[in-house]
């Protein structure tokens, strides 16, 4: 069997699926791997870096498309690179079907294997293949290092012969993967750290990372089954706006996280406590791409509101792609070992496996 993957359009995209690593394991699994000329080549890694992991190097794409069985990416291919795949081939990626259903439903009448890994589980088994995760830790400790650089003073705590500088004060919004994640790297450059979730479990997390948890007065446990935050009352927005607008006015930086799943971004810090921050505060909006956290937030801007700066990327991870594609890689591996049946040398589509059954979209 053939697992492939083509270039992804770099303006939006510079993480890859397969590295040299992993085209070894893919190897021993006994799958045979395709890629195009200059596949890493802006990561750093030449063909021949893959060629000695045991890849095969082909200069046109469309002929690597048409000798696929399994395709890997991170999108959904183009249209035109789509329209070549056909009927039982398999294509894996992160290919948000919320916002791509007619693409999906295309794949799905010619009946093409579509996998989507963002549906995924959140189920011990499921641990090694869970891109939301591995990529979210980055894009947390990516956002700070982001606005501590943007920043105009410095993080820890300075005792000087001049005098001393006190440590900023940062607030993280949402306590998921991306926010733990944002709390210990600020932690580790010496910040305050302050930090509020709904879901109760958080509390605890939070504090064992050495945050400060705030509760909303009288809160309740806003968690679904599945470990999700389920959308606030209006009472509780109420009552996080109150603690919110008086912490911010003390606050140097905030990193926000907060998400609820299958839903546009809450909007949780409104214009009037941006209004009423410390001139020079930074707030690093990782949910800008779902709406934003913040009600100025713009997608890819670099918004000012009386000295405060607003941040959101389209995708952060593309500023540490070679990390995020190592750790993709790997999900993906992962991912493809539990579907691949060696035996038969065919992947095995058992939709009594909850990890096939949630992903595969039909
Ligand atoms: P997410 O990316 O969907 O959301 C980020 C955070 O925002 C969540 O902690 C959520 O509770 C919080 N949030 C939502 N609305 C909010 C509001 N109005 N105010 C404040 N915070 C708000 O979350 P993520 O990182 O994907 O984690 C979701 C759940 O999945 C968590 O319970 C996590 O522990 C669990 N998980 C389980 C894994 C497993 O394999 N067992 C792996 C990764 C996550």
């Amino acid at each position: 069997m053939n697992i492939c993957s083509i270039c992804e359009d770099k303006k939006f995209e510079k993480r890859i699926s397969i590295t040299p690593e992993i085209v070894t394991k893919y190897t021993n699994l006994g799958l045979k791997v395709f890629l195009p000329e200059n596949y890493g080549f802006h990561l750093g890694i030449n063909d021949n870096k893959f060629k000695d992991s045991g890849a095969n190097i082909i200069s046109d794409e469309n002929e690597i498309i048409n000798n696929s069985d399994i395709m890997i990416q991170l999108g959904l291919l183009s249209d035109e690179k789509l329209s070549l795949m056909k009927e039982n081939q398999t294509i894996i990626g992160v290919l948000n079907p919320y916002n791509n259903k007619d693409k999906i439903q295309a794949l799905s009448n010619k009946k093409i294997n579509t996998f989507s890994l963002e549906l995924l589980p959140r189920i011990t088994r499921a641990q090694s293949m869970d891109v939301l995760s591995s990529q979210a830790n980055l894009a947390g400790y990516k956002a700070v290092i982001e606005s501590f650089a943007t920043f105009e003073k410095a993080i820890p705590m300075m005792m000087t012969a001049a005098g001393t500088i006190p440590a900023a004060k940062v607030l993280v919004i949402g306590a998921g993967v991306a926010g733990l994640q944002a709390i210990a790297t600020a932690k580790r450059m010496g910040a305050i750290v302050f930090a509020t979730d709904v879901r109760m479990a958080s509390k605890e997390q939070v504090e064992s990372l050495g945050g400060k948890f705030l509760m909303v007065d009288g809160s309740e446990n806003l968690e679904t089954e599945g470990g999700y935050a389920k959308e606030a009352s209006e009472e509780f927005k109420i009552k996080q706006e109150e603690l919110l607008s008086e912490t911010l006015k003390k606050i140097d930086v905030v990193i926000c996280t907060a998400l609820i799943q299958g839903k546009k971004a809450p909007v949780i810090v409104k214009e009037q406590m941006i209004n009423n921050m410390q001139a020079g505060s930074v707030i690093y909006d990782l949910a800008a791409i779902q709406g934003g956290n913040t009600a100025l937030t713009k997608v890819d801007e670099i918004v000012e509101k009386n000295g405060v700066i607003i941040m959101g990327e389209k995708n952060i991870l593309n500023k540490l792609p070679v990390s995020a594609s190592s750790l993709y890689a790997k999900n993906v591996f992962n991912f493809v070992s539990n579907l691949y049946d060696k035996e038969s040398n065919k992947i095995n589509i058992n939709l009594e496996d909850e990890i096939i059954s949630k992903t595969i979209i039909k």
